[in-house]
């Protein structure tokens, strides 16, 4: 049975300049409803920049994104091109949560403040409502205990999965994750890898950007490649991760295999 949904986000032939450096050159990308996608390669591929597209925080100068079907609409061209329609940039951002390598917690709000910030605020839902769900959440990615605490308080560990439940409490189409892990100690980074597998387990649409091949095979349905803006190879991770086409893709794992 084909998904009869359309995939949550779709890029074709995306370009992205900063000025004169051409950093996405064409780049294609399907996020099916319940999938992960993993976007894997060296720093400075353009991994930030796919991500930051996909939910509007950057421009791009040419190409389709489409969220749920629905293209993008732009005025302009070029360097000139931006979204034409505010409440549709803002739909889609909102279904897009986004999680940061560095948290970005509000250090001035406790946790629970921190996750129900944004649903009260942006998208108006109800205090109460908010609160129960926000709680709710925090006992999900285990941090129940931790609701009054401040950011500072906590470790990076559970900060990152603050995060999460900040990003999940905007009950998004898509949670959009950039090195989740990077920042974190090794046993901290389990933490947040347990909580980032369970989320694929439950079938939430992910788009993860990691330098965590380990994870990228466990949880992807699909791992692109992206070197120097263009994707250079992609495909299920079995296939990828074991039998790469690329010397690129080759080189790029052998550098990356844990010591
Ligand atoms: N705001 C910016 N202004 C100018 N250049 C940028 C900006 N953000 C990223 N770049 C450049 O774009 C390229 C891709 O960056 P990025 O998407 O962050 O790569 P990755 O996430 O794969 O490490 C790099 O050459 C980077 O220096
Ligand atoms: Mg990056």
């Amino acid at each position: 049975m084909t998904d009869p949904l359309p995939p949550v986000i779709q890029i074709h032939d995306l370009h992205k300049s900063y000025g004169p450096l051409e950093v996405l050159k064409g780049v294609d990308m399907i996020a099916p409803r319940g999938h992960v996608v993993s976007l894997i390669g060296s720093s400075g591929s353009g991994k930030s920049t796919l991500l930051r597209c996909c939910n509007l925080l950057e421009d791009s100068q040419q190409g389709e994104i489409l969220f749920e079907g629905e293209p993008v609409r732009w005025r302009g061209t070029g360097l000139h091109r931006h979204p034409a329609d505010k409440a549709q940039v803002m739909r889609i951002r909102t279904n897009l949560s986004m999680v940061f390598q560095q948290f970005n917690l509000w250090s001035h709000m406790t946790i629970l403040q921190n996750v129900m910030e944004a649903p009260v605020t942006v998208l108006g839902h109800p205090k109460a409502e908010v609160e129960a769900r926000a709680r709710a959440l925090l006992d999900k990615v285990g941090i129940g205990d931790k609701a009054g605490a401040y950011p500072a308080m906590l470790s990076g560990g559970q900060q990152q999965r603050a995060a999460i439940a900040r990003a999940l409490c905007m009950e998004p189409r898509a949670l959009l994750f950039d090195e989740p892990t990077s920042a974190l100690d090794p046993e901290l980074e389990q933490e947040v890898v347990k909580v980032i597998k369970a989320l694929a387990d439950e079938g939430r649409t992910m788009i993860l950007v990691t330098h965590d091949m380990r994870l990228a095979a466990d949880v992807s349905d699909h791992v692109v490649f992206l070197h120097q803006g263009r994707i250079e190879e992609e495909g299920p991770p079995d296939v990828l991760f074991r039998s790469p086409r690329t010397d690129r893709l080759r080189q790029f794992l052998r550098a990356t295999e844990p010591a």
